[in-house]
């Protein structure tokens, strides 16, 4: 299994935040092993669920899904599109970033629809990056490489645009993020970040905004009903996402972290559902909730200065 902080030499880089090292350590190992047992076309988001949005990517594309999918995730990509000044023909010249991009389909779906010049995926599961180049990479414009949000491994102002989806809230050091975005935009690039928020982190990431004074924020969506949409298709009985979730075949383990249908998977707890299984573990005290007190998703859009 992959070890992120060896890979990259963490242990000096967290010295100052207490427990970051366990913390990568723990994702890495986490999501290293979900990639041992995902399908070819599995994102790892809650996806999202918005009528308008899904005529727009229809338009673009018909049939965008073409049946593989439910089309949740696509629509969650598409809107960190949301807010970007770019006309199709200048799409074909950036240089995108994605921090976080698990096995890298929601990158490989953007770049086929926008077609930018050049697209690379980052993630700190070993094994994750290796499917993905594996399956989608597509020579120097799409491709992907081990490493850590905090310690991006490319030069200053490499890239036009950044994209986040659904990974920040792992991060131990999300201020060391947002300068290592900073650096390796380009001026005038952009920043597009959607995630989920407890209060804490939110109050948090409301701060960064004003400390970070070489962002300017431009764009800014609450899409908690549009995700919990999807969470709520995604877990009713004979979903696309619960047969799909039968057909995997997956070690025990996962399945009991997973839940019944695979609700923690899904995001079960943002929407306040709860299977069988997992009160049971709760009220056997077998482990904690899956995931935090989430209030909110959001979409934010940054420029750099
Ligand atoms: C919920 S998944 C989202 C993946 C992908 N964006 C998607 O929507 O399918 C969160 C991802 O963030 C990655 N991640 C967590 N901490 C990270 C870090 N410090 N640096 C880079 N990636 C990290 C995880 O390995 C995982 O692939």
């Amino acid at each position: 299994m992959t070890n992120g902080n060896a890979a990259t030499g963490l242990r000096d880089l967290n010295a100052g935040i207490p427990g970051a090292d366990q913390i990568k350590g723990a994702v890495s190992a986490v999501y290293d092993d979900v990639a041992s047992w995902s399908r070819t076309g599995d994102f790892w988001n809650w996806g999202m669920h918005c009528p308008e949005l899904l005529n727009e990517l229809t338009d673009i594309c018909p049939n965008f899904n073409a049946g593989v999918s439910d089309g949740f995730s696509e629509q969650l990509y598409f809107q960190t599109l949301r807010g970007l000044p770019y006309s199709k023909n200048e799409f074909r010249s950036l240089n995108v970033l994605e921090v976080g991009c698990g096995m890298g389909e929601g990158l490989n779906f953007l770049s086929r629809l926008v077609d930018p010049a050049r697209a690379v995926g980052l993630d700190l599961s070993g094994a994750a990056i290796r499917r993905a180049n594996a399956l989608l990479a597509r020579g120097d414009r799409l491709t992907y490489v081990e490493g850590d949000a905090e310690r991006l491994p490319f030069s200053d102002g490499e890239f036009d645009l950044v994209i986040n989806v659904e990974s920040s809230h792992n991060y131990p050091d999300v201020e060391r993020f947002f300068g290592e975005v900073v650096r390796v935009l380009k001026p005038g690039g952009h920043f597009s970040i959607i995630d989920v928020y407890d209060s804490r982190s939110y109050a948090r990431f409301g701060a960064l905004q004003q400390e970070v004074g070489e962002l300017t924020w431009i764009h800014e969506r609450d899409v908690t009903e549009n995700v919990k949409s999807s969470i709520r298709q995604r877990m009713a009985p004979g979903s696309f996402f619960r047969k799909e979730y039968a057909r995997k075949q997956m070690p025990i383990r996962a399945r009991i972290i997973g839940g019944l249908g695979g609700a923690h998977y899904a995001g079960a707890d943002f929407i306040g559902h709860r299977d069988a299984l997992s009160r049971v573990l709760e009220l056997a005290r077998v482990r904690p909730k899956f995931v935090g007190q989430y209030e909110s998703y959001r979409h934010h859009l940054a420029r750099r200065a």
